[in-house]
């Protein structure tokens, strides 16, 4: 199963593939508001394994955001890891 790793803890918490990374992001400590891409309280760096996410959304373009600067609460997760810091 794919991970999803705090760099600055280590914590790992576990997601299915193809999961809206939102639930694990929050069990890590990453600070949810909107949960529909429009506050940007949810702002994320992908360290590791940008490409285990799904493509940016319409949202997080419009927020300028890129493949190693998403919007926690948009991402699904591919079958693969994924390091993230907040
Ligand atoms: S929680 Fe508002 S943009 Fe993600």
């Amino acid at each position: 199963m794919p991970r999803i790793t705090n760099q600055k803890t280590g914590e790992s918490i576990e997601a299915k593939e193809g999961e809206m990374i939102r639930n694990a992001c929050e069990e890590l400590g990453v600070p949810f508001c909107c949960t529909n891409g429009i506050c940007g309280t949810c702002m994320i760096d992908v360290i590791e394994g940008e490409e285990n996410l799904s493509e940016l959304t319409q949202n997080e373009i419009d927020m300028e955001r890129d493949k190693k600067h998403r919007l926690a609460c948009q991402c699904q997760i591919k079958n693969g890891d994924v390091k993230i810091e907040f």
